[in-house]
């Protein structure tokens, strides 16, 4: 069908033309439910909000949206960085979803709405009726911290809680839909609507995903760093031909493992069983063997299990630290201890099989930042991912996924993968601006792929990446291609980091201030700033080494290149992928 013309001078606002271009277009052959005197401009608006990283939470709220509009509302979704407090008092009928990051904290396109949520000058929120989804993870100790913290806040302003808030942990697809599907008539409750009288959405979505993900075959896996390193860094090459899969720089691959055999048995062995008894996982019958290879997290133990071993042990020091509360000491107690070493620590504690699965948490799948362009690389997904091994308690451990790459994908083995977009981490549409990348470590991931872009884009603006490790001998991967980039002019400017090729640390925030003028006026010349890699330690230090830039080669007080910085931000031109 084709969509209506919607003369110029109809009384719609942008915000309705868009929604009703859309909305016409989403007919289709569906009946539409005859408005009679009811006139789509007068239809109510859903305001939908998202924080979001990785983009769960921007994809739920598209979906939201396409909920809402066959409901008859008007969705407005927005990411929460394009809000200002102010317009929020407005918001009369509003969903958040968002997601919780760091330890307990918004996400990086939440921040700044919530910084100003929180003043005293925040507007009181009486006219507004909300409900709130939160994403997270219960294997953190804050779980669903912001979606909490926004529900709290959002209530002490005087807004009224119009459905209780839903927390998701990993598995959130369910509940996220059921929150989507009871929520959503009641935000349309007394509404003048214009009713499309089906479900169906319209947003497109790959069909492949975390339920059905795309059976991949590994074509490279090499070792990029030295074989002499003292960490082990590999290049994979997964292919993607003939799966109508495609992928933009910047996006994340997940892919979900599968446990390590031997690690399954010894966990068999430490339980006192012999990996043959059926268990029913899902519905299904399946050997204990099998359940723990497939279906568990077998290295990361959960909350449950914890417990229940510091329980049936009696154990002094891991009751007491269960008990004292004190999270930093259980972290540190935990840190690099996986399941077998408990099993192993505490043997008289005994389980049956069917009582040590219920205490698992399902096997997840893990993403990594893509470091090939698809534009380049149409046929292949290209990850650069460090290998988790080290010894503890007198055995080696592995890391669940980036051992599976490494040690158990060969050519003929299926690898399960589907993509997440990450539309906020992307090379600028703009090809004549600047490019400022900061990735250490694998950090460097996305900014292969984005330097691909970019030389597949012809694109003239200037790039600098900002790359380190620990040695430069060992550690300095993708090495030929960064100097041939460099020789060739793609890449403008490189500053290294070292850590441990002297006594005193380098790291890339180091090269940042030695180089504070040139980045500046490269910010000022309309440049971006992305950042990569490990979010607990080298992010946060680059974000105060960006603030100390702006401030001492801006000339500006601390409070203004707070204020150059959240303009960056809101901009979009300080974007970070961090984990
Ligand atoms: C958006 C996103 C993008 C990412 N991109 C990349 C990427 O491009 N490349 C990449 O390599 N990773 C990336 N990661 C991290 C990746 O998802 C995995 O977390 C990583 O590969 C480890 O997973 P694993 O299954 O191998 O280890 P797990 O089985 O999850 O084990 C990791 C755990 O092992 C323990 N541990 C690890 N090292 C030690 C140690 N030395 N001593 C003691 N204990 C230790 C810690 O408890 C740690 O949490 C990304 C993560 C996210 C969220
Ligand atoms: N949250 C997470 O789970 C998380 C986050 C990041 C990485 N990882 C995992 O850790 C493994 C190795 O990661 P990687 O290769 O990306 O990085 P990495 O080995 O942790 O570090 C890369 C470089 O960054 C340096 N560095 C350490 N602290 C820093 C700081 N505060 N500021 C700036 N630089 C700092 C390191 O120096 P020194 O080591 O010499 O101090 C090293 O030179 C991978 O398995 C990865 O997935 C996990
Ligand atoms: C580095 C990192 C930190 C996280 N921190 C938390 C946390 O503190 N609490 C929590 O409940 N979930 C946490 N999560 C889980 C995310 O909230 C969860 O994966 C969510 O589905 C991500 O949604 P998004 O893609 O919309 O950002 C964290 C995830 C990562 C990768």
């Amino acid at each position: 069908m084709k969509a209506p013309f919607i003369p110029q001078n109809a009384p719609y606002s942008d915000t309705q033309r868009a929604w009703l271009g859309g909305f016409f277009a989403g007919m289709h052959s569906h009946m539409v439910r005859s408005a009679g005197s009811i006139s789509p401009v007068d239809a109510r608006t859903l305001h939908i909000l998202y924080g979001s990283q990785t983009g769960n939470s921007e994809s739920l709220a598209n979906d939201a949206a396409a909920r809402a509009k066959s409901h008859g509302l008007m969705p407005a979704v927005k990411s929460m960085d394009e809000v200002e407090i102010g317009q929020l008092a407005n918001m009369e009928y509003l969903l958040i979803i968002t997601s919780t990051y760091g330890e307990g904290a918004m996400p990086d396109n939440a921040e700044m709405l919530w910084e100003a949520a929180n003043r005293d000058t925040a507007p009181r929120l009486d006219n507004v009726n909300y409900s709130v989804l939160a994403l997270g993870d219960t294997s953190y100790d804050l779980f669903c911290q912001a979606g909490i913290d926004w529900d709290n806040r959002l209530a002490a302003l005087g807004a009224k809680r119009l459905f209780d808030r839903v927390d998701c942990d990993v598995d959130f697809e369910t509940p996220a839909e059921k929150w989507i599907s009871e929520v959503i008539p009641l935000m349309a409750d007394g509404a003048t609507t214009v009713a499309v009288m089906d479900t169906e959405t319209h947003t497109t979505k790959s069909v492949y995903n975390r339920k059905n993900p795309f059976p991949a075959k590994m074509r490279v896996n090499r070792i990029v760093t030295a074989l002499d390193s003292s960490k082990e860094t590999r290049h994979y090459e997964i292919s993607i031909a003939g799966s109508n899969l495609s992928y933009e720089a910047g996006d994340a691959l997940c892919v979900i493992p599968s446990n390590c055999p031997e690690l399954v048995a010894d966990i068999v062995k430490a339980l006192g069983c012999t990996g043959a008894e059926d268990e029913p996982v899902n519905g299904d019958l399946m050997t204990l063997s099998e359940a723990l290879r497939t279906h568990f997290e077998i290295k990361l133990p959960s909350k449950e299990l914890i417990e229940e071993i510091a329980n049936r042990s009696g154990d002094q020091e891991l009751g007491g630290l269960l008990l004292s509360g004190d999270k930093d000491k259980l972290a540190d107690y935990l840190w690099g201890r996986d399941i077998l070493d408990l099993l192993l620590q505490f043997p008289g504690v005994e389980f049956s099989a069917a009582e040590f699965l219920a205490l698992l948490k399902p096997l997840q799948h893990r993403a990594y930042s893509i470091s090939s362009s698809g534009k380049k690389h149409p046929d292949s997904v290209h990850l650069t991912v460090a290998s988790v091994r080290y010894d503890a308690r007198g055995r080696g451990h592995k890391g669940v996924c980036s051992t599976y790459l490494a040690d158990l994908v060969d050519e003929n083995t299926d690898v399960r993968i589907f993509f997440t977009p990450n539309n906020h981490f992307r090379v600028p549409n703009d090809d004549s601006l600047p490019m400022i990348m900061v990735g250490p470590g694998t950090g460097i991931a996305p900014f292969r792929a984005f330097l691909q872009e970019r030389e597949f884009r012809k694109a003239p603006g200037k790039n600098w990446l900002f790359f380190g490790d620990r040695n430069a001998s060992t550690d300095f991967i993708y090495r030929e291609e960064i100097e041939a980039m460099q020789a060739g002019g793609l890449l403008t400017r490189l500053d290294l980091a070292f850590s441990r090729d002297q006594e005193e640390k380098i790291y890339v925030q180091d090269r940042m201030k030695e180089n504070g003028a040139e980045l500046y006026a490269w910010l000022e010349q309309g440049g971006y700033f992305f950042v990569c890699g490990d979010a607990y330690r080298m992010a946060k230090d680059v974000d105060q080494a960006l603030h100390d830039v702006i401030r001492i080669h801006g000339h500006k007080s601390e409070a203004e290149a707070v204020d150059y910085v959240n303009q960056l931000k809101k901009d979009k031109r300080y974007v970070r992928d961090v984990y």
